[in-house]
């Protein structure tokens, strides 16, 4: 379906403004796709700032994606059985899928890829925080599957309707992907907590050390949190950051018990008025020292990325070259 089919009161040879329009219609035109939820395209007049916030956001979604890889990809040769390896292997595959299509969606705002990893590699960009934490035992991946994909997925699920059309349609299968990455995380949890005392241990330490960093993916709280009613209002955003984290700890109280696990809050406790689990304060200093650069793996990840980088350049310029030369054929047939 394309944006316009949805709104009623639009037809796109009608009333999308002709070239040279007039500041004024093509406003016009932008505010009654966002007021109608229909989808703003490439093609189609933004304001600037709208333009510049979202490629933020999906540049540093697509810089996640990236890093995301390092903390688990570490853990592909250790992992306990083939079984484990291969599932493993292909849920680090599929972050660096994520963060091909979210670097594709990115560059339709036009900032070309180039420029957009530069940004990474030079550390003007940032990424989810949450990534610089060590993965210190086979656990983590349980925890990690079950926490941060469990929160990606809260996270991501509203922004598959993002007005901005590239973004929202990439979503839709990112989700699909994150769901199957959070039950593996949960079935990694699963049998460790029902294995021995030792591996029981090793999964509620697990769940420990990242359930506090993973609520705090969802940002920092509504009131600190001011740009959030712009992006809301341009239908980039559909909750608040209070309104995620909420639902995400609704979600995972009852699976915690399933699992046998404790989540490390004691004020946990379910609210009859309120309909929610009522939960504890977060470290929110934490939070804003890890963004600063100061958490355990910020270093370490980045010299990573810039290796990998580099050790890529024969990669790029192959591909280059391919493409070079496939330009060349087609033009010789063409002239011929
Ligand atoms: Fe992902
Ligand atoms: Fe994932």
């Amino acid at each position: 379906m394309t944006s316009t089919e949805k709104t009623p009161t639009l037809s796109p040879v009608a009333d999308a403004p002709a070239a040279g329009a007039s500041h004024e219609a093509e406003q016009a035109y932008f505010d009654a796709l966002i007021t109608e939820d229909s989808r703003v395209e490439p093609r189609d007049w933004m304001p600037e700032k709208y333009r510049k916030t979202l490629t933020r956001q999906v540049s540093q979604h697509a810089h996640s994606e990236i890093i995301g890889m390092q903390p688990e990809a570490n853990w592909i040769t250790r992992a306990p059985s083939l079984k484990r390896k291969t599932i493993l292997m292909a849920k680090v595959q599929d972050e660096a899928g994520h963060g091909l299509y979210l670097y594709s969606a990115a560059e339709t705002l036009g900032t070309p890829r180039h420029v957009l990893n530069e940004q990474l590699l030079e550390g003007r960009a940032k990424y989810s925080s949450i990534f610089n934490y060590p993965a210190r035992t086979w656990a983590d991946m349980g925890a990690i599957g079950w926490l941060v994909d469990g929160a990606a997925i809260c996270n991501q699920v509203p922004l598959c309707r993002a007005s901005y059309g590239p973004y929202g349609r990439a979503m839709v299968r990112i989700c699909k992907e994150e769901s199957f990455h959070q039950r593996q995380g949960w079935e990694i949890l699963y049998e460790l907590s029902h294995g021995t005392e030792a591996q029981k241990k090793m999964a509620q330490d697990a769940v420990n050390r990242f359930y506090g960093p993973a609520l705090q993916m969802f940002g920092p709280p509504d009131a600190d949190s001011p740009n959030s009613q712009q992006s809301m209002n341009w239908n980039i955003k559909r909750f608040s950051n209070d309104e995620l984290r909420q639902r995400f700890v609704d979600m995972m109280v009852p699976q915690a018990e399933a699992l046998g696990l404790t989540l490390p809050d004691p004020d946990i406790k379910w609210n009859e008025e309120r309909g929610h689990y009522d939960y504890g304060p977060l470290d929110w200093d934490e939070f804003h020292s890890v963004i600063q650069g100061k958490g355990p793996c910020n270093v370490q990840r980045m010299q990573r990325r810039r290796a990998a980088h580099d050790e890529g350049a024969w990669v790029r310029e192959a591909a280059a070259e391919y493409a070079r030369k496939n330009a060349e054929q087609h033009a010789e047939l063409m002239g011929a």
